[in-house]
């Protein structure tokens, strides 16, 4: 098992630093940003023209990826929701003529993400399932598979895979677009060129964190809170969740909106909150922070230098400029590294930790 984990003490953290590879994978021959292009090995061109509305079904870490990718289509124009797969039985949203259901998942061997996607197929939806696995039992299912090509994942916590699914479903948001309005290429050429410079941005969030330090400063906190709106309030429930599950700490994940609903009855200076800027209404999200600051909290702001975040935090963690769509996987990056110092500093089982499976196939 050592040598699987090369120069690192665990696989979560090489997996953490496979990030640039995995990227650079996923996106190998599928995009040319001189020419706008996108192209999704096994869809034609129009492949996605009659698509009306997305419905994504995922479960963990996944069904993060997919409201990612939800955020993503709704900010260009195009319906999508983000359920959470063992939901999706209970109360499935109706199904049209233009319905595509897209099960995320890793493993492909999720029964909660499989039944939801049997209940789509059988209600004649058009299917499709983001996975790691060739011949997943998920891709016998669907209709398509697009396969996200991270490699092999063996700590629990997702890590890797997870920035393959979300960069997919940024691609695959604007595909969709492509194909239905013909939306033209240009609009698409500054995004896929941050795109391609994803695995050096990563790159550059790896080579100095400063993670390590924020874990050594806060690491016995009563609880840990994450916020973000937009793409950063879907990073903010997988920074919450990935700090659960490996450090056993409390963690939760809100949107920056909702912490003065009631949240914000539990903030004390015990509290640290992880502030996440996309360049999404920064200010509002920023204000929201201070909320918390002026209760004690001390506010960890993930952000670009410069920032106007930076002139009130009390840490930054410093994610490097790039398009908005963007930004919260970079941000997302600096979380994984902060949970996984934190978790070390606690002596954790960090690529396994207590009561949790890589992939859950039981109801
Ligand atoms: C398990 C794992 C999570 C994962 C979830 C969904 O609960 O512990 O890390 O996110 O399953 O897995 P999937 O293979 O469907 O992405």
């Amino acid at each position: 098992e050592q040598a699987g984990k090369g120069e690192y003490d665990h696989f979560m953290l090489k997996e953490i630093n496979e990030q640039p590879t995995a990227i650079a994978q996923a996106i190998e021959g599928r995009i040319d940003p001189a020419r706008g292009a996108i192209d999704l090995d096994g869809f034609e061109p129009g492949a996605f023209e009659d698509i009306d509305e997305v419905q994504f079904v995922a479960c963990g870490t996944s069904y993060h990826a997919a409201l990612y990718g939800a955020t993503a289509l709704n900010r260009i124009g195009i319906s999508a929701t983000a359920m959470l797969a063992n939901e999706y039985s209970v109360a499935a949203p109706p199904i049209d003529d233009g319905t595509l259901v897209v099960a995320v998942t890793q493993s492909g061997e999720t029964a909660d993400t499989l039944n939801a996607l049997r209940s789509a197929a059988a209600a004649g939806a058009e299917t499709l399932t983001l996975t790691n696995v060739i011949g997943s039992t998920a891709s016998r299912i669907a209709d398509k598979t697009l396969l996200i090509r991270a490699g092999p994942e063996i700590g629990v916590a997702a890590t890797k895979t997870f920035s393959s699914q979300a960069l997919m479903l940024v691609l695959l948001s604007r595909r969709i677009a492509a194909d239905r309005s013909g939306e033209r290429s240009g609009d698409r050429r500054s995004l896929l060129e941050a795109v391609e410079s994803m695995p050096e941005s990563i790159e550059r969030v790896l080579d100095r964190s400063g993670a390590a330090a924020v874990a050594r400063r806060y690491g016995d906190s009563q609880s840990y809170f994450f916020i973000g709106r937009g793409f950063g309030y879907a990073v903010s429930l997988e920074g919450a969740l990935k700090f659960k599950e490996i450090t056993y700490e409390h963690a939760e994940g809100f949107a920056s909106g909702e912490l003065k609903h009631g949240p914000l009855a539990l903030v004390t200076p015990e509290t640290p909150i992880f502030a996440v800027f996309t360049g999404t209404e920064d200010e509002k999200t920023l204000k929201n922070a201070e909320e918390a600051q002026t209760r004690g909290a001390p506010v960890i702001a993930l952000c670009p230098p410069g920032h106007e975040a930076t002139e009130i935090a009390d840490e930054h963690l410093e994610i490097p400029e790039t398009d908005a769509t963007l930004a919260g996987l970079l941000a997302n990056v600096q979380l994984q590294l902060v949970s996984y110092y934190a978790a070390t500093q606690l002596d954790r089982s960090i690529d396994k930790p207590r009561n949790l499976a890589k992939s859950v196939t039981v109801e």
